[in-house]
């Protein structure tokens, strides 16, 4: 048996040392964690903001530029979907074959130019113009355009376009673009 007193002291340095150890291990990262963000903070902070920024700033940047962006997508999309759509069906529907409208760009000449006589039309028909457009498109017979034939633009839009398809198609006239 050693004498009692000798025998902790060796546990107590091998302790000590685990101790330190542990202690080392622990404030290492610790410190270059804080390093890092130090390093980091002080950069976006200072002068030096090429890494730091091009690194931080477009991930703070990205999230409004999305926002805005996907904005003015949804505003653009709700302003420009109708006259897009009634290109669309402008054009599908053959609405080209007899009709000059430049927005479409379209040159037939069996009826009116769509550019400018609706306009007229509708005054002359006492109508407000989308309604006037409405009316020629689902029963062309209403309302005959001066020196064109009654009968020659098809009579089945009204059924053959689904109403949101005759609506796109209206705005798209009306707003002439
Ligand atoms: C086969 C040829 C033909 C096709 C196809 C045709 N139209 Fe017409 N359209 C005419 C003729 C002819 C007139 C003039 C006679 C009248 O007022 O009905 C006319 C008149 C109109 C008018 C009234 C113009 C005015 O100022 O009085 C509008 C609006 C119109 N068409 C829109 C359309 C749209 C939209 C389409 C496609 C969905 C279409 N047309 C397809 C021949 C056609």
């Amino acid at each position: 048996m050693a004498p009692p007193g000798n025998r902790p002291k060796p546990m107590i340095a091998v302790a000590e040392v685990l101790m330190w150890v542990l202690f080392v291990l622990l404030l290492f990262p610790a410190g270059v964690v804080g390093w890092a963000v130090g390093h980091y903070t002080g950069h976006q902070g200072g002068g030096t903001r090429t890494v730091t920024v091009s690194a931080a700033a477009p991930a703070t940047t990205t999230a409004p530029a999305t926002t805005t962006t996907a904005k003015a997508a949804a505003t653009t999309t709700a302003a420009a979907a109708p006259t897009a759509a009634g290109k669309a069906v402008f054009l599908s529907a053959g609405c080209a074959a007899c009709h000059t409208f430049k927005p479409a760009g379209a040159s037939g000449k069996v009826g009116p130019d769509l550019d400018t006589t609706p306009a007229v039309d509708a005054k002359k028909d006492n109508m407000a113009l989308a309604a006037f457009v409405r009316e020629s498109i689902v029963s062309p017979n209403a309302y005959i355009a001066p020196g064109f034939t009654k009968g020659l633009m098809p009579q089945t839009f009204g059924t053959s376009l689904s109403k949101a398809k005759i609506d796109a198609l209206v705005s798209f006239i009306v707003s002439g673009k």
